[in-house]
């Protein structure tokens, strides 16, 4: 009789051990979503929708978290130096409706005279043009959105980099000889931008087109595509 109070006394204390070690974990966990060893999924599971949830995930960066400044929080305007969002990545499509783009003007090998105006035409599919929120307010903001087709609905983009004249230079992500967002509506999914003034150094070039979601994210997609849905052709000024 004592031998079995002995060993229920022991299974409470180890129950009573194990449950304050697993609320602690619990509350590691509330306040920052990387201490989670065993709440953030990897791999498939039904429980990656409970789980995974964007929750606070930048709590930790803000005043009393553990990274405390190190990233500021986002709010809507483009922040240069870091930042943390929350923003879910939201509605995703089908795998047929992923969008596609081709650039029909330029051509690839194409060649313009310094200064000589040109124009970029580009044709994208399966993305409802016209959905472009204010990037001054709205960067990032909001989660991806689809239209009642299934369709995802963002804008555009063309940016013109300069590749070296002799040999081939590394562009840089922060320069461009040109930059123009394509933000209208388009019933056929063709819109152009002029470049009104051409380009001035001479050398070869790549113009290549950015697809984004309505507040600016990239787009979010079902899987990872054999096509990309953004072009890119190069040409020379001479
Ligand atoms: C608590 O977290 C640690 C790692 O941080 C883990 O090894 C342990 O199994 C967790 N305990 C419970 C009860 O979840
Ligand atoms: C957004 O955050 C940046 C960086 O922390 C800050 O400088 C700016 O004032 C904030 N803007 C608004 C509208 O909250």
């Amino acid at each position: 009789m004592r031998n079995y109070v002995a060993f229920f006394a022991v299974v409470i204390f180890a129950l009573a051990f194990l449950s304050s070690e697993a609320s602690a974990n619990a509350s590691k966990c509330e306040k920052d979503l990387r201490k989670c060893k065993n709440s953030v999924v990897i791999g498939p599971s039904k429980d990656a929708f409970k789980k995974n949830l964007a929750q606070d995930f930048c709590a930790i960066f803000r005043k009393g978290g553990s990274e405390a400044g190190k990233l500021a929080q986002a709010n809507g305007t483009q922040i240069l130096t870091g930042v943390c969002s929350n923003t879910p990545q939201g509605e995703i499509p089908t795998v047929d409706n992923m969008p596609s783009t081709l650039i029909l003007c330029p051509e690839d090998g194409q060649k313009f005279k310094a200064n000589e105006p040109f124009t970029v035409k580009v044709k994208t599919t399966k993305l409802e043009l016209g959905f472009f929120s204010d990037p001054a307010i709205t960067y990032n903001t909001f989660p991806q959105v689809l239209n009642k087709k299934g369709v995802i609905q963002g804008h555009q983009h063309v940016s013109i980099q300069f590749l070296g004249n002799k040999e081939l230079e590394m562009p840089s992500a922060t320069e461009f000889a040109f930059f123009k967002g394509l933000n209208d509506p388009s019933k056929n999914g063709i819109l152009e931008v002029t470049v009104d003034n051409g380009l001035p150094q001479k050398g070869l070039y790549r113009v290549c087109t950015i697809i984004s979601s309505f507040s600016h994210q990239p787009v979010v997609l079902p899987k990872a595509q054999r096509g990309a849905s953004d072009d890119c052709v190069r040409f020379r000024v001479i």
